[in-house]
């Protein structure tokens, strides 16, 4: 109750910001960040494209991956009318392909540009089950195992960047409040739901795929430790806000739902707030494998702060990008194909 007060009425935490907060206020003292390459996924509309006119406000140069290259050509140019001194560099993406995350990375490697920040934000909420061309649900494969494959293969030049620069890499791995809504066996779930179109439900797949993403954080945040890479990674809850994440279900029920709820949501300048200050604030220098709402740390779900399941998780992966997902599912769910 205390919690929701504070929300509606915009109270700060200890950052100094709060659920007002907008892109622009965070990064107003950040430090320079003119020297910064940063990739940005889904910045083609939402809490992606507002995160990319901030970090370009700021001076930051973007590599913005899409799918769809005229939105990213029509984001670009927003961008670039209002800063016309912005690098903005298109490319080819389509998260749920591992084939095209494997191109998309190796095109990067040829620009041999550094990389000291990646913000994981694309993402979609499917209401049709779907399977992805490497023959996983189309949301986990968007929201999860695509941005776990981009980061992999990502992270020996963020690596090298932040050892070259001596500026500290990080990774911002955009999940949702709705990751708490999941509970159960992650990989089972996701197997079932896999190979069974009877057992999708689109609220538990879209709070997978968010939970994967804070699993993702926590595991990856101990790898790097132990790797004593100079590269920190956390995860944020942007908070709720009208975009396009619901466009399968535009219409005059959804205008209601989310007039209704109006008072209760952000605006987008508000929603880009939280990654954007986990993305460049001074403050979260060295801090790694943290959650993050509202622009201050908060807690995960239960399961989302279980070391033994994110473990789990990174393993499954590992197998799911090898393209053996049999290996995964087979043990679990034997019987169900
Ligand atoms: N909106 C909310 O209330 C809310 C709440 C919590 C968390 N989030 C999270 O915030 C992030 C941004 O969402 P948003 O609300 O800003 O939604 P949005 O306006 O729909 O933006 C989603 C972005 O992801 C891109 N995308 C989707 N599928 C992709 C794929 N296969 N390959 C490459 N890019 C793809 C979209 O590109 P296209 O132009 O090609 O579609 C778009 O740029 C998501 O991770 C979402 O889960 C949102």
């Amino acid at each position: 109750m205390l919690e929701t007060v504070k929300y509606l009425i915009g109270s700060t935490g200890a950052s100094g910001y709060g659920s007002k907060s907008t892109a622009e206020q965070v990064t107003e003292n950040c430090p320079d960040i003119r020297s910064i390459t940063a990739i940005i996924t889904g910045a083609t509309s939402g809490i992606g494209a507002e995160t990319a006119r901030v970090l370009a406000k700021r001076g930051a140069r973007l590599v913005l991956p899409a799918r769809n290259l005229k939105a990213a050509e029509d984001a670009k140019a927003r961008i670039v009318s209002e800063y016309p001194d912005s690098e903005i560099i298109l490319m080819a993406l389509d998260l749920s392909s591992l084939n095209s995350v494997r191109s998309f990375v190796s095109e990067f490697e040829s620009l041999e540009l550094p990389l000291n920040l990646l913000i994981n934000n694309a993402g979609k909420f499917s209401h049709e089950h779907a399977i992805s061309e490497d023959g996983i649900e189309m949301t986990f494969a968007t929201n999860y195992l695509g941005h776990f494959l981009l980061t992999k293969l990502l992270l020996k030049k963020m690596i090298e960047t932040a050892e070259t620069t001596g500026v500290q890499g990080r990774i911002v791995n955009v999940s949702s409040g709705i990751h708490s809504w999941f509970s159960g066996d992650v990989i089972r779930y996701l197997g079932i739901m896999t190979r069974n179109k009877s057992e999708y439900d689109a609220t538990r797949a879209y709070a997978l795929s968010k939970l994967g993403n804070v699993l993702h954080t926590k595991e990856l945040s101990l790898k790097l430790k132990e790797m004593k890479a100079n590269v920190t990674v956390n995860c944020v809850h942007p908070g709720i806000v009208r975009t396009r994440l619901t466009r399968d279900r535009e219409g005059i029920v959804t205008d209601l739902v989310f007039f209704l709820a109006s008072k209760l949501m952000k605006t987008i300048p508000q929603a880009a707030a939280t990654t954007c200050y986990v993305a460049t604030h001074p403050r979260l220098v060295n801090v790694s494998g943290k959650y993050f709402s509202d622009c201050n740390e908060a807690s995960t779900s239960k399961l989302g702060s279980n070391s033994t399941e994110a473990a789990r998780l990174w393993s499954a992966s590992e197998l799911m990008i090898s393209g053996d997902s049999k290996a995964v599912f087979d043990p679990l769910i034997n019987g169900l194909d």
